[in-house]
């Protein structure tokens, strides 16, 4: 089958693999000119991914319509940040309906809204055939490596999903379930960025394994409290695109927003945090998202409340850590 993907981050560029492994054809497409001449001439995408040849059967373009062209189904791997912007850039060349697949992982600030939310307003009436989210415990560094990987396919649409499932997965190293909880995958992969970020934090602070198992047990009850009140199941948050995306991003330097979270704990600000990371940081804009949506419904995201509060709110990381130490004592889980 032929699939277009936009965005040759780390990510695209990683699937791009995979769907090449599976004896699909791919053709990628960026908005930086420079990863689109390094991707076709020299077979690299250094910046993103050092030191991996790519195959040479992989072709990128900067031209929006070469793409749509190409094909109806769609993989979307960009900030979400710019997930209005890209999508709606689309539908000057969209000549038939897609399907759209999603990897990017983040909410809207102000909004609060998922990426399948933001495709159903930005996609032209009618050309939105399906939505799929691709989303679990994956880093592009291990995947452009083949090492083994088990992710999800979530659509509310369940053969939609089966399609997706069958497009990516291989006997090798990457296997994909289904699962009809879009919700749930979205807002798991999206939330767990932001344990991410205080993870790095507690790591870059000298604390000890007690702190991140602490971390990742009370992440995930706060964030269950959060993605269920936002119409997620339980059952998700606790497999692959919750317990398993959260695990994954907590406990390994690949993650940027563990990255960001360590250069927070040294004491530089935001700006000075993201800007020497050549990837997305999303954990930082979605913890703000989170933090406006949990205070609006009156939830308890203590953990939230401290990311937050250091990026900003300027607080130093051992003051966060200690106004979270010092709360009312409670029981564990009322
Ligand atoms: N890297 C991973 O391991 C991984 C795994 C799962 C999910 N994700 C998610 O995938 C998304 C992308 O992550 P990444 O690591 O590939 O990021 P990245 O920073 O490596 O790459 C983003 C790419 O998007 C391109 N881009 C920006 N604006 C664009 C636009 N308007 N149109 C087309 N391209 C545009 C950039 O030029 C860049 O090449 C993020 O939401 C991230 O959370 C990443």
């Amino acid at each position: 089958m032929n699939i277009s993907i936009i965005g040759a981050g780390s990510w695209g560029t990683a699937l791009a693999q995979v769907l090449l492994d599976n004896q699909h054809n791919v053709l990628i497409y960026d908005i930086d000119q420079q990863v689109v001449n390094e991707i076709n001439t020299l077979h690299t995408n250094n910046t993103k991914l050092p030191n991996i040849l790519l195959p040479e059967s992989l072709v990128a373009t900067t031209n929006l319509k070469e793409l749509c062209d190409f094909s109806d189904i769609m993989l979307v791997s960009v900030p979400t940040k710019v997930m209005r912007v890209t999508l709606k850039s689309l539908n000057e060349y969209l000549s038939k309906p897609i399907i759209l697949i999603n990897t990017s992982k983040g909410i809207e600030p102000d909004t609060f809204k998922l990426v399948s939310e933001i495709a159903k307003e930005e996609i032209k009436d009618g050309y939105l055939k399906g939505f799929v989210a691709l989303t679990g415990p994956s880093h592009a560094e291990e995947v452009i490596l083949r090492l083994p990987t088990l992710i999800t396919s979530a659509s509310e649409n369940i053969e939609h999903a089966k399609f997706i499932q069958s497009l990516f997965s291989n006997q090798s190293y990457f296997r994909v379930y289904t699962l009809t909880d879009l919700r749930g995958a979205e807002l798991g992969g999206a939330l767990k960025n932001i344990y991410a970020v205080a993870a790095g934090m507690i790591e870059g602070l000298g604390y000890g394994d007690n702190a991140k198992a602490a971390l990742i047990s009370r992440a995930l009850v706060e964030m269950k409290r959060l993605a269920i009140a936002k119409g997620a199941s339980d059952e998700t948050l606790n497999g692959l695109t919750g317990l398993g995306d959260l695990v994954v991003t907590t406990t390994s330097h690949h993650s940027r927003n563990f990255q960001a979270g360590l250069k927070l704990a040294a004491g530089k600000d935001l700006e000075e945090a993201i800007s020497s990371i050549p990837m997305v940081v999303e954990g930082a804009r979605t913890a703000l998202s989170a933090y406006i949506e949990a205070h609006r419904l009156d939830i308890r995201v203590p953990l939230i409340d401290a990311v937050y509060s250091v990026i900003y709110e300027k607080t130093p990381v051992e003051k966060a850590v200690e106004a979270m130490m010092g709360r009312t004592l409670k029981d564990e889980f009322n």
